[in-house]
């Protein structure tokens, strides 16, 4: 099976094509595609955030007996980007490129900085942490609707 950091880091990449692909129809103003891309954007995104709220960070803090440290500040990015990502929802809506475009840049440094603290620390430590345990937490994501 995999690691957390290569099944978490994988599901980052499938988000930022999506992400992506939503930003290039905005610019574009086809605002058909831009809805239905940003629409899956959004789901992918959301359902990354429940699977590390829901399992990763509580098998985490369990581990290390502490909900205070770094899993404390990822909670609090991802309702930043839950914010964000309503404001783009707005802006989709109204077909307002400019909006839409200052947004996407907002949320996308916010997401690069937020995945690479991840991507460089979080999922390493946990892939440490949970060592005995890393399969089943796998398989507890993949479980998540
Ligand atoms: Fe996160
Ligand atoms: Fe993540």
């Amino acid at each position: 099976m995999s690691t957390i950091l290569n099944f978490l880091s994988n599901d980052h990449r499938a988000c930022d094509d999506l992400f992506a692909s939503a930003e290039s129809a905005a610019a574009q103003q086809n605002w058909h595609s831009a809805r239905a891309l940003f629409d899956q954007f959004q789901t992918a995104m959301s359902h990354h955030l429940s699977m590390e709220e829901t399992v990763l960070f509580p098998a985490f803090e369990a581990r290390i007996g502490n909900s205070m440290g770094p899993t404390q500040v990822m909670r609090m990015e991802h309702e930043q980007i839950r914010g964000l990502m309503q404001s783009m929802a707005g802006a989709v809506d109204a077909n307002d490129k400019d909006a839409y475009l200052g947004l996407s840049e907002t949320l996308n440094m916010l997401m690069q900085q937020h995945n690479m603290k991840e991507e460089n620390m979080l999922y390493p430590m946990s892939d440490q942490v949970l060592s005995s345990d890393r399969d089943s937490v796998i398989l507890a994501m993949q479980a998540i609707a």
